[in-house]
């Protein structure tokens, strides 16, 4: 029983690779041993999908293309065989976003990439900012980077903000490095501002703010005065209506 039960399963192996199917996904950037590509904002990432069983490709299996789970549509042409996408131009929205294919009669007989988009911040050069002296003095900084930067520094003309001295706060939420000062001074924090970050990849990044302070402007509370006006003019009006009572009831 034995004997003959071998050569069967042996057979039954054989006919089984031989009909595997497989789907494989080629793309320009290459993909890595992790199944990532590495690519860029604005550039152009493109995906090839084979559907092959053993050694000839499948020219008539159907092909479908997700991302992120959710169906591409492609046209009729590029579904047979093989399916070619393309993500042009690269956006923010990319990163970490999830390509698959697989075939459309059976979705376990699939393969995914997922895109990898590094940037730095978007920064532009510099910033004029006037500020009224005892107001609220805020600089932002955009922060937001793949790889994440690993360092973020403000400086006042030129070197690192005593945040102590001039009462000076900083934040951060992972987009945007805040550094603000609530009640402004000329002495303390007119001057030239820098914030820096440090990416990984990209290197350094600055942006400038010339921050002027000007003096305090006064400001005219126009509303309560014109309220407390009604009031003093109503007051005036019925003392004399109740001294015009007096009046008469004394001529009488
Ligand atoms: C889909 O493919 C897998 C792997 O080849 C196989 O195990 C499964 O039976 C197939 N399902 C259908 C419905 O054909
Ligand atoms: C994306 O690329 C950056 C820069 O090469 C790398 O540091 C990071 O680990 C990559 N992330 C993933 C998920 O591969
Ligand atoms: C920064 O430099 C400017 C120009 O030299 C100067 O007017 C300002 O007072 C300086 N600010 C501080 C806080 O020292």
């Amino acid at each position: 029983m034995k004997l003959m039960f071998k050569p069967l399963l042996f057979h039954l192996l054989l006919y089984c690779a031989t009909q595997a199917l497989g789907v494989t996904i080629q793309s320009v950037p290459e993909v890595n041993s992790e199944g990532v590509i590495q690519t860029e904002l604005e550039k152009t990432v493109s995906l090839v999908c084979h559907a092959d069983g053993g050694h000839e490709s499948q020219a008539d299996e159907e092909l479908v293309w997700l991302r992120n789970g959710a169906v591409v549509s492609l046209k009729e042409e590029n579904m047979k065989g093989s399916s070619r996408v393309c993500v042009t131009p690269v956006i923010y929205e990319d990163n970490g976003a999830t390509f698959t294919c697989h075939l459309s009669r059976n979705a376990t007989v699939g393969a995914s990439v997922t895109l990898n988009v590094t940037y730095h911040p978007q920064f532009s050069g510099s910033e004029e900012v006037v500020v009224e002296a005892e107001a609220e003095l805020v600089l932002r900084c955009d922060i937001w980077a793949n790889p994440p930067v690993s360092s973020i520094s403000w400086t006042l003309n030129g070197s690192t903000v005593d945040l102590k001295a001039g009462g000076f706060t900083v934040t951060n939420d992972g987009f945007t490095s805040q550094l603000s000062a609530n009640f402004v001074e000329k002495s303390l924090h007119e001057g030239t501002y820098q914030c820096t970050v440090d990416s990984p990849i990209y290197g350094e990044h600055s942006k400038m703010f010339n921050v002027t302070v000007t003096e305090k402007t006064m400001k005219f509370p126009l509303l309560p005065m014109l309220a407390g006006l009604v009031v003093v003019c109503l007051t005036a009006l019925l003392a004399v209506i109740a001294r015009w009572d007096k009046i008469t009831k004394c001529c009488k």
